[in-house]
C-alpha cells in the first residue's frame, strides 16, 4: 500500500489556513458556484488551482492556455500567479459563462491578461496551432469526448518547457469501475489507456477529480 493521509474537510480547512491566502474574487468565485448547484462540481478544485499557481510560479510562466473557462475560477487563478506581462487564452463555447468570467476578471484587474474566445475548442485549437503559437501550461478541461484531440492539439502547442494538465482523469472513481459503460466513463478510460502510451512523461496525480500532468 502506498502511503496516504486521507483527506477530509477538516484537513483541507487546515491545508487552506496555512497556505498561500485567496485572492477576494477567487472567493468571490467560489462563492458564485457554490450557489449553481449541480453546476458548482464543473469548477476544479481550490487544491487544483493551488497546484496550478505553485507550477506557474515556480517555473516562471508568462503563457498560458485554458480550453474549459466556465466562470472564470481556474483562468483567474493562472492571471493571478503570472508576471505582469504575463496572458492567459481562456477558450469556451459558452458565451454566457464567459461573460461572467470577464466580469470577475475585470473585478480583480487581471482582464488585460486574459484573452478570452468563444469558440468551439477544437476549431480555437486548430487555430492556435496554424499561427504557431507556444504555451507555458495548458490546462483541458472541456467535453470529455475531445480529450484524445486536445491532448495532441497541446502538444503542438506547448513550449519546450511546458505542462500540460488534464482534470477529471480518475472521474470520480469510475475509472476503476469495471462495469461502468457510460459514454462518458468510456472516453476517459480511452483517454488514460491513450495517454498511458503516448512517449511522453506523465502522472495521474489524486487531486481534486483526478489531474494528469503531462511534459515531453
Ligand atoms: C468543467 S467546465 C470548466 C471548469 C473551469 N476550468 C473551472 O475550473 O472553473 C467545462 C467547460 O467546458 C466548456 N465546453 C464544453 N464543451 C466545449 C467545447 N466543445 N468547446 C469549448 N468549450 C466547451 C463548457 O461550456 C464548460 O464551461
Amino acid at each position: 500500500m502506498d502511503k496516504n493521509i486521507p483527506i477530509d474537510q477538516n484537513m483541507i480547512d487546515y491545508i487552506f489556513s496555512h497556505s498561500e491566502s485567496l485572492h477576494k474574487v477567487q472567493k468571490k468565485i467560489l462563492k458564485f458556484n457554490d450557489n449553481l448547484g449541480k453546476a458548482k462540481r464543473l469548477q476544479i478544485s481550490i487544491l487544483q488551482a493551488n497546484f496550478l499557481q505553485f507550477l506557474i510560479k515556480a517555473n516562471k510562466f508568462k503563457s498560458c492556455l485554458e480550453v474549459g473557462t466556465f466562470t472564470g475560477y481556474s483562468s483567474l487563478s493562472m492571471a493571478l500567479s503570472l508576471p505582469k506581462n504575463g496572458k492567459v487564452y481562456a477558450i469556451d463555447k459558452d458565451i454566457n459563462t464567459n461573460k461572467i468570467a470577464l466580469n470577475f476578471f475585470k473585478e480583480a484587474k487581471v482582464n488585460n491578461k486574459i484573452f478570452i474566445e468563444t469558440n468551439n475548442g477544437i476549431n480555437a485549437l486548430k487555430k492556435l496551432t496554424k499561427s504557431k503559437k507556444k504555451f507555458d501550461l495548458i490546462l483541458i478541461d472541456a467535453d470529455k469526448e475531445s480529450y484524445i484531440k486536445y491532448f495532441n492539439y497541446s502538444v503542438q502547442l506547448i513550449s519546450k518547457r511546458g505542462i500540460i494538465l488534464i482534470d477529471n482523469t480518475l472521474w470520480k472513481g469510475e475509472v476503476l469501475n469495471q462495469n461502468a459503460n457510460d459514454k462518458l466513463t468510456l472516453k476517459i478510460k480511452k483517454f488514460n489507456e491513450y495517454i498511458k502510451k503516448k512517449r511522453i512523461n506523465k502522472y495521474i496525480l489524486p487531486l481534486g477529480d483526478g489531474f494528469t500532468i503531462c511534459w515531453k
